[in-house]
């Protein structure tokens, strides 16, 4: 099994402070694209969410009273550090839209709670951080977590495979593939500029899941 499917892997990086993917804030890309119109009233579940950056700004997004149907943000991750480092957060600043869950997100498929339970589910550098013989599994995993139409909103990092990981790159053909069948490329991948200090490049996409 590749060591990167174990959560001990993750959680040594945090603890040893080696996580040069965390630029400290979310990614422009993401701050361009979301705003208060778009995520009306939408939940939104962030997959590998490391400390919560794109989260945290994403619930910061809400509008109205806070209620059953307001903006609501979940991220998920399997490293404690991390989760425990969101937590802190979320209680400090007292965020009643945002929650965080340690978990698997492989795992989140044998829950019927998440079925068709989102509006959007954001990529940042989640896929790349998994072993690429489970690309397929991811996307399947992100189809069952959407809604119909509901959103994949990525930043993909992309570079050639043959360089090794984590992170692990993918061409921009591969992306296209990968969620060609069940997803229609709503904004075509679009380089963006980098701000972490991994070598390769960054495309932004929206993938919206057929019904
Ligand atoms: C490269 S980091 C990116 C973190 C965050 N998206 C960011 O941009 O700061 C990858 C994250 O995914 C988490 N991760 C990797 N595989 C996971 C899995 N199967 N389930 C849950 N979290 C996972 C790791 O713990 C790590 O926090």
């Amino acid at each position: 099994m590749s060591k990167v499917n174990k959560s001990n892997f993750w959680e040594e990086r945090y603890i040893a402070n080696n996580t040069p993917w965390d630029t400290g804030e979310a990614a422009p890309a993401f701050v361009k694209y979301f705003d208060k119109k778009n995520l009306l009233n939408k939940k939104v579940a962030v997959l590998g969410c490391g400390k919560g950056h794109d989260a945290f700004y994403i619930a910061s997004l809400k509008e109205g009273e806070i209620n059953e149907s307001c903006l609501q943000v979940y991220g998920f991750d399997f490293s404690h550090s991390a989760v425990k480092f969101c937590k802190e957060v979320k209680e400090n600043n007292n965020n009643k839209n945002i929650d965080f869950y340690q978990a698997d997100f492989f795992d989140l498929i044998k829950e019927l709670k998440w079925k068709n339970y989102f509006d959007f589910v954001i990529e940042h550098t989640s896929l790349c951080a998994i072993d690429p013989l489970r690309r397929k599994e991811y996307a399947n995993l992100i189809k069952y977590l959407l809604k119909p139409n509901g959103k994949l909103v990525g930043l993909f990092f992309i570079r050639p495979i043959e360089l090794g990981g984590p992170p692990f790159g993918s061409t921009q053909e591969e992306i296209k593939e990968l969620f060609k069948n069940d997803f229609l490329e709503t904004e075509e991948l679009r380089h963006e500029k980098c701000p972490h200090t991994f070598t390769g490049e960054e495309y932004f996409g929206v993938f919206e899941k057929r019904i």
